[in-house]
């Protein structure tokens, strides 16, 4: 009976071991950066080489910032808060939750992020899709430069989220 108990708590403690990387793996893939470039406060990101639905993590003034290329099959695909760079659309925001500060954790199946502190939920435009947060991810000023992101500068496209009261 005792070597089956033993048998049992090996197979489980394997079990929970698995679990574990495949969390450490997602959160390590999250927090991969893209080719950066940090200076005066601002934070300048090479986008050419991102993937559709892969969550990137740049650093700036010391924040979390979301990056991501959005996919055309993702629902928010149309959202007014992406961010148009060639070609592509991209979901740039600072990584904090709008209800206490916690980082959301991104579910790239289902196009979703959902905060572990008290189970609010955005979309991959960073609208809520359940609260508490009492508002969207907040955009940082950002400006586009070709294939370059530079966070810390308001471009364009900045300006034009700020004036349609998208941005505050
Ligand atoms: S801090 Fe995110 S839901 Fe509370």
């Amino acid at each position: 009976m005792s070597d089956r108990r033993d048998f049992m708590g090996k197979v489980l403690g394997a079990w929970a071991g698995l679990g574990a990387l495949g969390a450490l793996y997602a959160a390590k893939r999250t927090w991969d950066p893209l080719p950066s470039v940090k200076a005066a406060g601002k934070t300048v990101v090479d986008v050419s080489g991102a993937k559709e639905n892969e969550l990137h993590t740049e650093l700036w003034r010391g924040k979390p910032v979301f990056v991501m290329k959005v996919s055309p099959n993702d629902p928010a695909h149309k959202d007014k808060r992406l961010v148009q760079i060639g070609n592509d659309k991209f979901f740039v925001a600072i990584g904090l939750c709008t209800h206490l500060g916690c980082i959301p954790t991104y579910f790239p199946e289902k196009h979703k992020f959902i905060c572990p502190c008290h189970g609010g939920q955005f979309n991959s435009a960073g609208e809520v899709l359940k609260s508490p947060p009492p508002k969207p991810l907040v955009i940082p000023p950002f400006k586009v430069e070709g294939t370059k992101l530079v966070l810390g500068e308001e471009g364009e496209q900045y300006k034009k989220l700020k004036a349609a009261g998208v941005v505050a």
